[in-house]
């Protein structure tokens, strides 16, 4: 049987639908959750989704994307712009890393406009909303 697709979310992404509207939309995570949960479906293949606000849990999930999933849809939040150690992990492991932002992140403040995991990445998709994560499963059932 076909390893799902881990969805891995970073940082205040579980405050979305509240959180800066005017940049995030107000789709809250859940609802982000749904609607890849059915493009996934469509698509024919098994999904996990997660959030976590922590460094250290993110990068335990790539760990354990690296054994249990085919391919890893990624919105590392702030930690995009800072972690060396997401960094690491993304390039420690074996399957394809797609790295998804709802904003589009070189049009903000200077700071996000350097990530540390693109260059690890298998590609980017930036400031779509939520077909950013559409896109992404899209082109992680294509990297299977
Ligand atoms: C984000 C962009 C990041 O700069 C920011 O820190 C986030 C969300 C996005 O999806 O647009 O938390 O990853």
């Amino acid at each position: 049987m076909t390893k799902p697709i881990h969805i891995l979310n970073g940082p205040n992404l579980n405050l979305l639908g509240t959180r800066e509207p005017e940049v995030y939309g107000t789709m809250t995570l859940a609802d982000i959750e749904s609607a890849c949960i059915d493009r996934a479906r469509d698509l024919g293949v098994p999904l996990v989704f997660r959030q976590s606000n922590h460094e250290g849990q993110l990068i335990d999930w790539l760990h354990d994307a690296n054994v249990n999933a085919s391919a890893v849809v990624f919105n590392p939040g702030a930690f995009t712009h800072t972690s060396v150690a997401l960094h690491d992990a993304v390039r420690a492991i074996e399957p394809p890393v797609i790295e998804v932002h709802l904003s589009q992140t070189a049009a903000r403040e200077d700071f996000r406009h350097h990530s540390y995991v693109a260059p690890v990445a298998r590609g980017s998709i930036t400031g779509l909303g939520l077909q950013s994560y559409l896109l992404g499963i899209e082109a992680a059932a294509k990297c299977l």
